[in-house]
Order: C-alpha cells, then structure tokens, then sequence
C-alpha cells in the first residue's frame, strides 16, 4: 500500500477528518489524565521548518514526548537543506533515520517534493498555500464548543491565505457553511475555490465570498481571522495594512452574528486585525484552539504510521 502523507485536506475524506478528531479526543483524555501509553516507544519525527514557529513547533515536540517518541527540530541554518543539499537529497537520506517527517515551508511545491521523495509519511506543518494541521485543532475547538459541526455558520474575515485556503476544505468537507470576506485583490486562491464549491455542493454546505465583512459575518456562529502580513510577506506591511481597513473584528462587527458567536484566531495575533476587547473576551476560544493544536498533531502521526490509539 502506498505511503499516506497530510499534506492538504483535499486529501481526507469526511470520514477520515472525524476519525481523526475522535483520535485527538482520545489524545486530549490521555494527556488531561496523564494516560502513558507511549505507542510512539522507539519512533522518531524529523521536523524541518523553513519559518518561524511557536505552537506547531511545541506541540509537536511535546505531544511525541508524550506518546514516547523523539521530535527533532531542524531549522534552516541546522541542516545543510538549502545551502549545499537539495530537498531531494533531504528527504532520502531524513528517511533513513526517522519514521516520519513533518515540514513547515514557503513554496507548497516544497512539501509535495518532500512527500515524493520521501519513503515516510509527510505532515505539512504550514506551505504558503495550505495549513491543514490547523485547521483539524478549529475544527476540534468547534466541536468541543457547539457540540457539533454540521449545519454550523464560519465567517471568515481577513487574508484569503493559507489558513483561509484550509479553512474553506476543511469546513465544507465536514458539513459547515462558510463565508469568506477579504478585501480586493486578497481573494482565496481560485484553484482552491474551485475545488471547494465543488465540495461545498456534494455536501450541500453554503460557501459564499464577498468584500464586505458586515454580509460575511451576518448569522455567524464563529468568526475567524488570521495576520494580515503572513510570513513571507513581511515586505507588504504597509500596504496591506491600508487595504484592510475596515476588516478588523470588533464586537460591533460581531453584533450581526448569531447572539452566541465566538471568535477564533490560528495565532499569533496582532492587534490590526482583532480588537483586545474580542480577543481576551469570553466570546474567544482561542486558546482552546492553541491547546488543540497538541492532540490534532499526535492524532495525525498515529493516523499515519499506522498505530492505533488504544
Ligand atoms: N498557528 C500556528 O501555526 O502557530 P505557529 O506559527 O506559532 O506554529
Ligand atoms: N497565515 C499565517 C499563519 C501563521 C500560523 C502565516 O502563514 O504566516
């Protein structure tokens, strides 16, 4: 049987999204309770990232430590990737030493390459296009919050970027409608809109997108926003700030949603594109969303080396 990677959730079914949510339930019961069942004894995750971190790198490293395995964290001026070795190279020889791999990427291209040449699973861990394992730990944040996912209402405000771009699969594969708002010019990618109203009318989910965050935000059950500046566009700062003026999420904004919305953010967060008064209310599960990012990450790498969570 071929190797299965997680490189975007274009390529999880309905299915295999909620049988890994439920692996990371059983995650979060394990580490709440400190269950050591250790099934990742012996097993070691090579973790490459080309760009900054704070929570896919902890908890990555945390939640293996956990499960009994070893993370490595390799960054850029770590290995000899990029200044006298090739990806290709990498990833034959990463192979060798470890039983999975897990990268955080500029160009997308980067992390398919990966996968292709590696004989071990690939997680992304972030590309410039997708953010897959985030958004199964909103999703997880969702359920634990509304008790359910379908028939659910995302609006989303901001950046059409990587997370939006993972977001807008994730959510409609899944049965939730989603809105997405973003200035002009900062559209989602169209290949990916075009794969996701796809999936949005197999299922029978809403997707809609418009420039005006008031028609995205109206009946909401949970808005969501990212940086306005990804990393990698550090350069378009100020012209970015200018065209999303008007894109920050206020509780004014929030009175057009439904009266229980909640807010939600990957994280980090600046202060641009979200109010502190939304941020540190009790409207915002953020935090939750961060702690998730844990049990998501230990659920995929089980998921992927084949080991069941018992
Ligand atoms: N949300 C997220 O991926 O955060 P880090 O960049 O800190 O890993
Ligand atoms: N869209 C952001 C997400 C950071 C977790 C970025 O790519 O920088």
């Amino acid at each position: 049987m071929p190797k299965k990677d997680f490189l975007t959730l274009l390529d999880y079914s309905k299915e295999e999204i909620l049988e890994l949510l439920d692996i990371s339930d059983k995650m979060k019961e394990w580490v709440k309770n400190n269950i050591q069942k250790r099934p990742l004894q012996g097993k070691s995750m090579a973790m490459i990232f080309q760009k900054r971190s704070t929570r896919t790198r902890v908890s990555t490293e945390t939640g293996i430590a956990f499960l009994g395995g070893h993370a490595l964290f390799l960054g850029m001026n770590d290995i000899q990737l990029g200044a006298n070795e090739t990806l290709k190279d990498t990833a034959l020889v990463l192979s060798r030493y470890n039983n999975i791999l897990l990268a955080r990427v500029y160009g997308h291209e980067d992390v398919e390459d990966l996968a292709r040449y590696a004989t071990v699973p690939v997680i992304n861990a972030l590309s410039e296009k997708f953010h897959p394992l985030q958004i199964l730990a909103d999703l997880m944040t969702i359920k634990q919050h509304f008790g359910k996912l379908e028939g659910l209402k995302i609006a989303w405000v901001g950046d059409g970027n990587n997370v939006c771009h993972s977001l807008m699969i994730g959510a409609t594969k899944v049965g939730i409608n989603m809105s997405v708002a973003t200035p002009k010019g900062y559209e989602p990618a169209e290949d990916v809109v075009a794969e996701v109203r796809k999936i949005a009318e197999k299922n029978g989910v809403k997707f809609e997108m418009t420039n005006d965050p008031k028609e995205a935000v109206k009946d909401a059950d949970v808005i969501v926003t990212d940086t306005w500046v990804s990393m990698g566009h550090e350069e378009e700062k100020q012209k970015r700030l200018r065209d999303f003026a008007g894109y920050q999420v206020t509780m004014e904004l929030g009175k057009l949603a439904k009266p229980h919305w909640k807010f939600m953010h990957c994280l980090p967060r600046k202060p641009e594109e979200v109010t502190d008064e939304v941020f540190y209310s009790e409207r915002s599960i953020v935090f939750d969303e961060a702690e998730n990012r844990m049990y998501t990450v230990m659920a995929v790498t089980l998921k992927l080396l084949g080991i069941e969570a018992k």
